[in-house]
C-alpha cells in the first residue's frame, strides 16, 4: 500500500499521519473527517520555490485556493512564501480574513462580478487576470472613479489542452476561459487594455488542464505565447513582464498514476521559458505557476466509520460509509479513483474486495469500486488517500448532511481548522413559510 507523506502504520497496526494516530482524531473529532498533512504541504511548496530560486529566477508560486480554503490552510499558504490565487468573492474574503498580504492575491475567474472587482480593487490585490471583455469594461470602469491603476494579466487559451499524459493542440480552443490566441480576440484585448489608464498589463496567463503528468503541454504552450509575445513587441512594442503558465501537475491518486516531482515541472518550465526567451530576444519574465492539487491533493485523508454492508450473492459486495458524495463528489463528478484502507488494521491481510458506497440518496454516490481490503467490521474506520484537492472545497449539503470537520496534523500535534456543521447550521438560513392554508 502506497502511503503519502508522513503517513505510515504505526505499531498498533494503526495508521498514523503526522505522528498522530487517526483512531485518535475519529474518536475525537468523529466523522467523516479530513486529515491534512501539514508537513507535506510545507514539503510541496518548499519543491516548488527551490527549483526557482535555484535558476536564479524571479517567481511566483501561487496556490490555487480553489482545492483546498480555508482561513488556516491560507496562512500556511502564507508561512510557505506563496502567493495565492482566488476565483470568487468568497475566496477573497477568506483570503483577507487570514490575513494574506493582498498584494500577493492573483483574481481570476470568467465572471468576476462588479461587486468582486471592487472587492478586489478596495484590497488592492496584486493583479486581475482579466478573462474577457465585460471584465475589462468593468475593471475598467471602477478604476476609473476609484483613480486606481490595477496590475493585469490577460488569459488567454492558447490551443494545447493537457490532461495526463496526452495533450492536444487545437487550432482555437473552445473554452469559457480566456480569450483566443489564435483569432484576434487577444489583440483586441490587448489593444484595450494597453489604451486605458485603468491597467498595467504585466503578462499573460494560460491554464492548460489538470493532472497533468508530463511537460510537452507547458512547453508548447510557452512556445505559442512567446511567438505571439514577439508579433506583440512588433506591433505594440509591448514587453512582457510576467509570463503565468497555470497549475494542473499531477499527483499519484491510485498506482496507475506517475506524476513528476514537483521541481522536474518547475526545471522544464524554465528552460522552455529560457529558450523562447533567448531565441526571440527577450529578457527573462518572471515565471508564475498556480500548483493547487499538487500542493494539498496527496496530503488530504479522509476518515469514515463503516456502517452497513450488503452482499449481493455472485457480483458484488457493498461497504456503506458515513460520508460519500457529499464530502467527495470527485468520483461521481468525473469517475475519480482512490485508494483506500481500513485505518485500525493496517496489518490485515485484503482478502476481501467490496465497493464503497456513499450514504447519499444517489446510487451514482459510489466512492470506490471493487477495493480489496479485510473484511471489515461495523465501526471499523475507513481511511480514503488523497482527498485533500477539491474534497472539501466541493463539499456540499446534499441529503442535508452536515459537512464534516478538517484536521491539520504536524510533529505529533492536531489542530482542528474547519469545526464539523451541526444540525443547526444546516437550517441556520432557512426562513419559515409565511402563507397560510387558504380556506
Ligand atoms: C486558472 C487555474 N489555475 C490553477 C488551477 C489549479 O489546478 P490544479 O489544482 O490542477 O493544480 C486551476 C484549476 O482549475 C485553474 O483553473
Amino acid at each position: 500500500m502506497f502511503l503519502h507523506g508522513t503517513s505510515r502504520q504505526n505499531e498498533r497496526g494503526h495508521l498514523e499521519i503526522g505522528g498522530v494516530d487517526v483512531l485518535s482524531l475519529a474518536e475525537r473529532y468523529g466523522t467523516p473527517l479530513y486529515v491534512y498533512d501539514v508537513a507535506l504541504i510545507r514539503e510541496r511548496a518548499r519543491k516548488f520555490q527551490k527549483a526557482f530560486k535555484e535558476a536564479g529566477l524571479k517567481a511566483q508560486v501561487a496556490y490555487a485556493s480553489k482545492a483546498f480554503s480555508s482561513v488556516a490552510m491560507i496562512q500556511l499558504a502564507e508561512q510557505e512564501g506563496l502567493s495565492l490565487d482566488v476565483v470568487s468573492g468568497g475566496e477573497l474574503f477568506t483570503a483577507i480574513k487570514a490575513g494574506f498580504p493582498a498584494e500577493r492575491i492573483h483574481f481570476h475567474g470568467n465572471n468576476k462580478s462588479p461587486e468582486e472587482l471592487a472587492m478586489a480593487l478596495e484590497h488592492q490585490i496584486g493583479c486581475i487576470v482579466l478573462d474577457n471583455f465585460h471584465e475589462i469594461a468593468i475593471t475598467e470602469d471602477l478604476c476609473k472613479r476609484s483613480g486606481q491603476t490595477v496590475d493585469v494579466l490577460l488569459r488567454i487559451t492558447p490551443g494545447v489542452e493537457a490532461h495526463t499524459h496526452d495533450y492536444i493542440t487545437t487550432g482555437q480552443e473552445d473554452s469559457k476561459f480566456g480569450f483566443d490566441l489564435h483569432n484576434g480576440q487577444v489583440e483586441q484585448a490587448i489593444e484595450q487594455v494597453l489604451r486605458s489608464s485603468a491597467f498595467k498589463l504585466l503578462g499573460v496567463h494560460c491554464h492548460i488542464g489538470s493532472q497533468i503528468f508530463d511537460t510537452a503541454g507547458f512547453v508548447l504552450a510557452a512556445d505559442k505565447i512567446f511567438e505571439k509575445l514577439a508579433e506583440w513587441r512588433e506591433t505594440y512594442s509591448f514587453i512582457p513582464e510576467v509570463l503565468n503558465l497555470g497549475g494542473g501537475f499531477g499527483i499519484r491518486y491510485t498506482k496507475d498514476d506517475e506524476p513528476l516531482a514537483a521541481d522536474v515541472y518547475v526545471e522544464k518550465i524554465i528552460e522552455a521559458v529560457k529558450a523562447n526567451a533567448e531565441h526571440f530576444g527577450f529578457d527573462i519574465p518572471e515565471i508564475w505557476i498556480e500548483p493547487g492539487r499538487s500542493l494539498v491533493g496527496d496530503a488530504g485523508t479522509t476518515l469514515y466509520t463503516i456502517g452497513s454492508q450488503k452482499e449481493v450473492p455472485g457480483i458484488r459486495k457493498y461497504v456503506a460509509i458515513d460520508g460519500g458524495m457529499s464530502d467527495n463528489i470527485r468520483p461521481a463528478l468525473y469517475e475519480a479513483k482512490y485508494e483506500a484502507a481500513v485505518a485500525n488494521r493496517m496489518n490485515d491481510a485484503c482478502h476481501d474486495t467490496a465497493s464503497i458506497a456513499g450514504k447519499c440518496c444517489e446510487s451514482g454516490d459510489m466512492l470506490i469500486w471493487d477495493l480489496e481490503i479485510p473484511e471489515v467490521r461495523d465501526g471499523d474506520v475507513l481511511a480514503v488517500f488523497c482527498t485533500g484537492a477539491y474534497g472539501y472545497s466541493m463539499a456540499n449539503n446534499y441529503n442535508r448532511i452536515p459537512r464534516p470537520a478538517v484536521v491539520f496534523v504536524e510533529d505529533g500535534e492536531a489542530q482542528l481548522v474547519i469545526q464539523r456543521e451541526t444540525y443547526e447550521d444546516i437550517v441556520k438560513l432557512d426562513l419559515p413559510l409565511k402563507s397560510k392554508v387558504k380556506q
